[in-house]
């Protein structure tokens, strides 16, 4: 069973500066909720490394992070479907070669095809969502360690889904991904000290972006949340904003974050 979910209150604002100084890499940052980290994170100060899988689509990104007035990012391109461990283990040596340090991760990236009945979800399909939704998450926060470690109050968002608590007809590999994802956090903070980098879940419930256009085709933009009206909750999570986290990092009502309901 899932733990339950923090509210975060939409008025709820980060400092100007909440993330000034830190190192942020933003997984999927070409994707809706990515794009809209990265931007936030940069504006609160933070220097951001932009992950995607299409070198093209990542140059957009890094000069609307410059445009806004940001840090110098940094790009990183893997396709997630596919990476191995030398490769998370390279994306954080190259993290580390270029910054030295690393404050916090938003695991945005996010594999997300046609809903569909179980009898037609084929084993390589299975396979696609496990790994850039549940493997890649994991792996680079596990290569990003040490790094995360040494910051000292470094913090690791994962993003996930309503369905993942909730199973639902047609929702099979996708919401299982999800699930597992959601069961190894649990499980990673059960095992942390109270020293170690806090482990949490975001859950952004129905927001306009391309995975949703995937799950709801035919939906409006306009029926669900504007997604940038919660890209400051990535800020606050990241930043351990007080708020959020009252008393200690790791009790367990603090896994599950969430924007209030639509
Ligand atoms: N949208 C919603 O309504 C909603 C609701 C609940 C939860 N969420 C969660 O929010 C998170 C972000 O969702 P989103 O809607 O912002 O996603 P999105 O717009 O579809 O973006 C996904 C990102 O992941 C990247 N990606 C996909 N496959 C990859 C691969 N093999 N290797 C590397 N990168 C890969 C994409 O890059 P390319 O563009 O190059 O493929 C893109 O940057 C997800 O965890 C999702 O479950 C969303």
């Amino acid at each position: 069973m899932s733990a339950p979910l923090t509210r975060i209150d939409a008025q709820m604002q980060p400092a100007d500066d909440a993330l000034a100084n830190k190192v942020v890499l933003v997984t999927g940052a070409t994707g809706t909720l990515g794009r809209l980290a990265a931007l936030a994170c940069a504006r609160a100060g933070a220097t951001v490394v932009l992950h995607g899988k299409r070198s093209h689509l990542l140059d957009h990104v890094y000069d609307e992070v410059e445009a806004a007035g940001g840090r110098a990012p940094a790009n990183v391109v893997l396709d997630l479907a596919h990476a191995n461990d030398a490769e998370f283990k390279g994306l954080a040596e190259t993290i580390h070669a270029t910054f030295r340090r690393l404050d916090g991760i938003v695991h945005a990236a996010n594999h997300c095809k046609q809903l569909m009945p179980m009898t037609l979800q084929t084993a390589s399909m299975w396979d696609a969502y496990w790994q850039v939704n549940v493997r890649a998450p994991l792996q680079i926060t596990r290569a990003c360690w040490p790094m995360l470690k040494r910051a000292n109050g470094a913090r690791v968002v994962f993003t996930s889904e309503s369905h993942a608590a909730h199973p639902q007809a047609y929702w099979g590999a996708y919401a299982s991904s999800k699930a597992a994802l959601e069961h190894a956090v649990a499980t990673w903070r059960d095992e942390c000290a109270i020293d170690d980098p806090t482990l949490c879940l975001y859950v952004p419930g129905p927001i306009a972006s391309n995975s949703r256009g995937v799950t709801h085709p035919g939906e409006l933009a306009t029926e669900v949340r504007d997604p940038s009206t919660i890209a400051k909750d990535f800020v606050l999570l990241l930043a351990g904003d007080r708020r959020l986290f009252p008393l200690n990092d790791h009790e367990p009502s603090a896994l599950r974050f969430a924007p209030p309901p639509a």
